[in-house]
């Protein structure tokens, strides 16, 4: 094996590595380093390189021992050991923390070839260690800078644990509930998607890569897995092409617009493709039509199960059409590492699409830094300044109020009363440490949230009494493993029914635990688990004051609650400071502002339920009360959600009106101004997301009746009225055609604004002549 000395001996002999690896040499030849373009140098590197090496960097491996201790003997671990070593590996996952990551990179700096640094990877879903709220959570907020600043945080904990490329934001669209990973994303709008993946993005990635606190981004999972059909985890996704182009595809092209810099694609089959042998996704829309000059990464060993799909007949074929399709990297198949270099020595894979996609890593490699200096991340001092940093928990604490929907609040309950108030808070999430650091939080340690019991425990004013009710898991809590979550035992409702008596007011803390959501994760239930339906039912009959707050990563179906319990309090897993921010919205400290990002069902049945849905043909009853039959509808529950996309409330109320254009006839091309009043009309300052929607009433593809094309988030303090203001142009007015063209077409147009999906203003334009 050719050693470090090798390496300098090539340089020396005028193949032009300058500002690479080596330390020594950017020493010697400073400028140059910066002044060289990155092109230039990754065809110098390239033309050195063995088909080994190249296949190597196109190898990403998961984290396997603890690299500081001795080196691995046999199995897996040994042979990935020896890969690394022989530079046949770009790239690992989960390894973290300074000292493992800098063992893992000196093993490959100091003993491959060419000593190509790796670039390590991790899953920084919503946070490293200290925790922002679950993503479906952050979108609620609809509060691009904080959730932009949500991601930067992570970002910087993370590279400061020696990270540098992080595997989300995850923004595929979702419309149904039962999949588990609906947790993870902006929720079922493409066009709130699509802002949040852009701020994600710009979160994780700053505005310099190779600052050591910012990580490159992965857009993913590339496309569909959002509509796994029935909600089933690694389901088939079959979409229309209308639906792709104008539901799927458009946040990862405002990903991509934000300068992502790789993309992952996923488990699903694309209309019988699996996206990750997927040309037409990969080759033609991504590389092709948008550009991207990122790489492209497989998700979790999906090249290999291209096999089991029955997609291939091998592993050997799986790698050719993972290649062939556009998938640069081959995450812990092992199938690249394997097969390329026989497929290439066989004649049967263009060396080519090898050296584009290597040249795709490397540019990566030099944009974060990492080819200058391998070690840019490895800094102990800063990881403990950094990782867990009380700012991070202000920022984290801040996001989860912003996060908190109010869906009901009937008698005024909230905010609570701070003082002479007898209250009883009931649930096993209620004292829950662990639960709200929901799902995907690899990094963190458990039970490091402020439950809700700690966070109501600070206002001392009133008496507080917990009793649990009844218990949620039986037996181990584990994001790796099946988790029972049916509980039957009801020995514990009498002592909450008896406190519930005793109250003044009721706080419930129901829901979802933070490991029922997630990868995985599916449900054929929404309701709320095990026998806190039971519970909550004893409980009201006991005291009619309740104030629900629930706990859940995916819509749920509460329809008796919604109809029965006061004041229902949406809080999803809000991370870290989970506690400190319920306890915040119930005691009026912080006016909750947050919005439905997914729409709540009435029950399961109606599920995928989303507001940017079709007319159908027969949208109502033509003779309502008269039992008509012959048109869109169930029999046995209406068509409306239980909650609207867009939906929730504020301890203050907003008044709409005055809803404007600048004019109802407009030239094509021409932009078209709207405006509207916002008033406070209730008793507190408040922020209200204002949202404007449009429907284009007929085009050469039926258009959706709703889609949202602006909002804004204006502060109003009490009695404040306030002109808003929104252009729409051909960027909203237009659509993608079965060809996946745009076009903006004449017609006409309604346009509609207000506090959600549903209850809206509304006016009308005609755009250009017919
Ligand atoms: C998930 C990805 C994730 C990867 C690495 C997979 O199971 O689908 O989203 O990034 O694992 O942890």
């Amino acid at each position: 094996m050719r050693t470090r000395m090798s390496l300098a001996l090539l340089i020396v002999s005028g193949l032009m590595l300058s500002g690479f690896t080596v330390k020594q040499d950017r020493n010697m030849n400073p400028t140059q380093s910066s002044n060289d373009s990155i092109e230039a140098k990754i065809d110098s590197l390239l033309s050195i390189m063995t088909l080994e090496e190249k296949a190597g960097q196109m190898n990403q491996y998961n984290g396997f021992w603890e690299v500081t201790g001795p080196a691995p003997k046999d199995g897996d671990a040994a042979l990935k050991y020896e890969h690394l070593r022989n530079g046949r590996v770009g790239a690992m996952l989960t390894v973290r923390g300074v000292d493992q990551v800098r063992a893992v990179q000196e093993i490959v700096v100091n003993e491959s070839r060419l000593g190509i640094p790796l670039i390590i990877g991790f899953d920084v879903i919503h946070g490293y260690k200290t925790l922002s709220p679950i993503p479906l959570a952050e979108a609620a907020s609809w509060d691009l800078e904080a959730i932009k600043k949500s991601a930067a945080v992570g970002a910087a904990e993370a590279a400061a644990s020696g990270i540098n490329w992080t595997f989300a934001p995850m923004v595929d669209v979702s419309r149904d509930a039962r999949w588990g990973r609906v947790m993870e994303g902006g929720g079922e709008d493409p066009y709130l998607g699509s802002k949040i993946a852009a701020a994600r993005v710009k979160g994780f990635q700053g505005n310099d890569l190779s600052d050591p606190l910012t990580v490159a981004a992965t857009a993913k999972h590339f496309a569909g897995y959002g509509f796994a059909e029935a909600g089933r985890e690694y389901n088939k996704a079959d979409i229309g092409t209308s639906t792709l182009f104008n539901m799927v595809l458009p946040p990862f092209k405002a990903a991509e617009e934000a300068g992502v810099r790789t993309f992952m694609t996923g488990f699903n089959t694309l209309n019988e493709i699996p996206v990750t042998g997927n040309e037409f996704i990969l080759r033609e829309i991504l590389k092709g039509k948008w550009g991207f000059d990122g790489f492209v990464i497989s998700d979790y060993a999906s090249i290999e199960e291209m096999v089991v799909h029955g997609f291939v007949k091998d592993e050997k074929m799986a790698a050719k059409k993972a290649v062939e399709a556009g998938v640069d990297m081959d995450m812990e198949a092992y199938s690249y590492v394997n097969e390329i270099v026989g497929l290439v020595n066989e004649g049967k894979l263009d060396e080519a699409l090898v050296d584009d996609a290597v040249r795709r890593i490397l540019r990566v490699k030099y944009e974060l830094g990492l080819m200058d200096d391998p070690y840019r991340y490895l800094d102990a001092q800063r990881e403990k300044e950094v990782v867990g940093n009380p700012a991070h928990h202000e920022a984290v604490l801040d996001m989860a109020k912003k996060s908190i929907v109010l869906l009901k609040n009937e008698r005024n309950l909230l905010p609570l009363k701070k003082n002479g108030q007898n209250i009883a808070l009931i649930g096993d999430l209620a004292d829950d440490k662990n639960s709200p650091l929901g799902s995907w939080r690899i990094a963190s340690d458990d039970n490091t949230a402020v439950s809700v019991l700690e966070g109501m425990q600070k206002y001392k004013g009133n008496k507080l009494t917990f009793v649990q009710g009844a218990q949620l898991v039986v037996g181990e809590e584990s994001f790796l493993t099946e988790v029972n979550f049916n509980t039957t035992d009801k020995s514990g409702f009498p002592a909450a029914v008896k406190a519930a008596k005793n109250a003044d007011v009721v706080v419930m803390v129901l829901g979802e635990h933070g490991f029922q959501s997630g990868e995985g994760r599916s449900r054929t239930n929404l309701d709320l688990p095990g026998v806190q339906q039971e519970l909550l039912e004893e409980v009201y009959t006991a005291n009619k004051n309740v104030v629900l707050v629930l706990n859940n990563g995916r819509p749920l179906a509460i329809d008796w609650a919604a109809e029965n319990i006061p004041t229902i309090v949406e809080a999803w897993q809000l991370g870290t400071q989970t506690g400190n921010a319920v306890a915040q919205v119930l005691y009026g400290d912080y006016n909750p502002s947050g919005k439905l990002p997914m729409t709540f069902p009435r029950n399961i049945g109606q599920t995928p339920i989303y507001y940017n849905h079709q007319n159908t043909g027969r949208p109502e009853d033509p003779q309502p009360g008269a039992d008509m039959v012959w048109w869109s509808h169930y029999m046995d529950v209406e068509n409306t959600p239980l909650y609207p996309f867009g939906y929730g409330l504020s301890y203050t109320t907003f008044k709409y009106d005055n809803l404007k254009l600048n004019k109802n006839q407009f030239e094509m091309g021409e932009d078209v101004q709207v405006s509207v009043d916002i008033t406070n009309t209730g008793n507190y300052d408040g922020k209200e997301v204002v949202q404007l929607y449009i429907r284009d009433l007929y085009g050469s593809t039926v258009r959706p009746v709703r889609e949202l094309k602006g909002f804004e988030l204006v502060e109003l303090k009490k009695g404040e009225r306030r002109t808003v203001n929104f252009t729409l142009t051909e960027e909203e007015l237009g659509f993608y055609n079965n060809k996946g063209e745009y076009l903006v077409e004449p017609g006409e147009f309604e346009v509609f604004v207000g506090g959600n999906s549903v209850e809206t203003l509304k006016t009308s334009f005609t755009l250009g002549e017919e």
